[in-house]
């Protein structure tokens, strides 16, 4: 018997319920087909590491040799996240992004890793990655070049795949970048990710192709199960508050479409947690691992763990809030209401349990109340008829035992209960305070 999560924002909860008899069955794919890329990975969402947000396309070793992507940055890292209880908590891939590789293919039209700034070649990185017990990403393109002007994978996607399989990579984050037509764009991912699968070897497959795909039109999600293990599908993500916000905006306005397809092996990717880094607050770190963990997310974070505060790196290692990301159900969370400068999301959890975040978005003024009536919660059924409520962000505490005795239904406060918490209001904290 369990209970779930629930928060408000920079209030996250966890509702569970108390009966005896708190069951449900898990229906990993309902119809044939929906369980999407059939590789095994990502039952839950990927966590691990990812450079660019942090590090971008840092390539002056010479003046920057601590932060230019090189195989010391990615050596250094994996020894941290093994040593400093990354590992532990869940954060397993190590991943490089863009500008890794050499300006030309080999003479054998191989991709090959810059010969400066990666003498020891990939395969060597994957090997002492392995050697931690993590796993190690690696990012392509399916166009003509990266992003950045590096080689790009069209017309190559058998050999680059098996390039990959050879070194060990895990994981491949393949951009959309320099992709002249929709159709090479669709084939591009498809091709790419059979061919992973004719490896042989497990590959998680990180995708972009519905955010290269909306601007001409609206992506078949079905369609993008069936080959990817999670997709981006809006903007990369910036050290900004206004960029956290977007991200959530665009996801919330168009949740009917993207929550449905999420689940074990397939999810919708809102790009890096920047927790860490330096442009934002407390509270909006607060705020970013509390929604990433409601919206499924895979946690990968861009953020320089040689040099991270105590406070950013206990947020990121909180074992509550990563269960509720990582939660088996595998149901991405939504947002149940907006109004006045708030935002309620939930996420429906294993052992019918919920987990609710509040969010204060009015950027002006202190601290706000929002009291929220726990029946209209998780679809009237979070505490039907009682359930325990425990806070998780800012804080842990529990708040105790709730009992779903309103008659009516719809937005009443509970008016009984049997602890003092009953009927209490929550404060959330401003989202843009920058006490940190
Ligand atoms: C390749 O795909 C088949 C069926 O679609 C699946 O059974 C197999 O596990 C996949 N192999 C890899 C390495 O992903
Ligand atoms: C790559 O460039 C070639 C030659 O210009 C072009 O024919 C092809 O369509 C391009 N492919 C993509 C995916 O843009
Ligand atoms: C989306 O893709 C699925 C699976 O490939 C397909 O069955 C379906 O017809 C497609 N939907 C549309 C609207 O094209
Ligand atoms: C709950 O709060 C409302 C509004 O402040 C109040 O009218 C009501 O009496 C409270 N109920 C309990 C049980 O405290």
């Amino acid at each position: 018997m369990v209970t779930a999560m629930m928060k408000p924002l920079s209030r996250v909860l966890w509702l569970g319920c108390v009966l005896v008899f708190c069951f449900q069955v898990l229906v990993p794919c309902g119809l044939p087909g929906a369980c999407g890329l059939d590789n095994g990975l990502a039952m839950t969402p990927t966590m691990g590491w990812l450079h660019w947000e942090r590090f971008m396309c840092n390539v002056n070793c010479q003046e920057e040799p601590d932060s230019c992507i090189s195989e010391k940055l990615f050596l250094q890292i994996a020894e941290i996240m093994a040593s400093d209880g990354w590992k532990d908590v869940g954060y397993e891939y190590i991943c490089i992004d863009d500008c890794w590789m050499a300006p030309e293919r080999d003479s054998k039209g191989r991709l090959q890793a810059d010969p400066k700034r990666f003498p020891g070649g990939i395969r060597h990185l994957a090997n002492y990655v392995h050697s931690k017990g993590l796993k190690l990403g690696i990012y392509a393109d399916v166009g003509n070049k990266t992003c950045a002007g590096f080689p790009g994978s069209f017309g190559y996607y058998d050999i680059d795949a098996q390039t990959f399989a050879d070194w060990g990579v895990d994981l491949l984050k393949f951009d959309g970048c320099y992709c002249d037509s929709i159709q090479h764009l669709a084939e591009g991912y498809k091709q790419m990710s059979l061919a992973l699968n004719r490896t042989g070897r497990s590959i998680v497959y990180s995708c972009e192709w519905p955010l290269y795909m909306w601007p001409i039109f609206k992506p078949n999600y079905t369609e993008i199960r069936e080959y990817c293990n999670h997709w981006r599908n809006f903007a990369d993500i910036y050290d900004s508050w206004q960029s956290i916000r977007n991200t959530l905006d665009w996801t919330s306005s168009n949740q009917k479409i993207i929550v449905p397809v999420a689940g074990p092996g397939g999810w919708n990717d809102p790009d890096m947690l920047v927790i860490g880094n330096f442009g934002l607050s407390r509270d909006q770190q607060i705020t970013q691992m509390a929604l990433w963990a409601i919206m499924a997310a895979p946690l990968l974070m861009s953020n320089d763990l040689r040099h991270i505060s105590p406070e950013a790196k206990a947020l990121l290692q909180d074992k509550d809030v990563i269960a509720i990301n990582q939660d088996r159900l595998g149901k991405q969370g939504y947002r149940l209401r907006k109004e006045n400068n708030f935002e309620v999301w939930e996420r429906p959890l294993l052992n019918l349990a919920w987990a609710v975040a509040i969010v204060n978005l009015q950027e002006i003024g202190g601290p706000r109340s929002y009291t929220i009536s726990v029946t209209s919660l998780g679809r009237g059924l979070a505490c039907n008829p009682d359930c325990l409520i425990t806070e998780l962000l800012p804080e842990k505490r529990k708040l105790g035992f709730y009992e779903w005795t309103s008659k009516d239904k719809k937005y009443k406060t509970v008016r009984q209960c049997n602890t003092v918490h009953c009927n209490q209001t929550w404060t959330a904290l401003p989202a843009t305070s920058t006490d940190y």
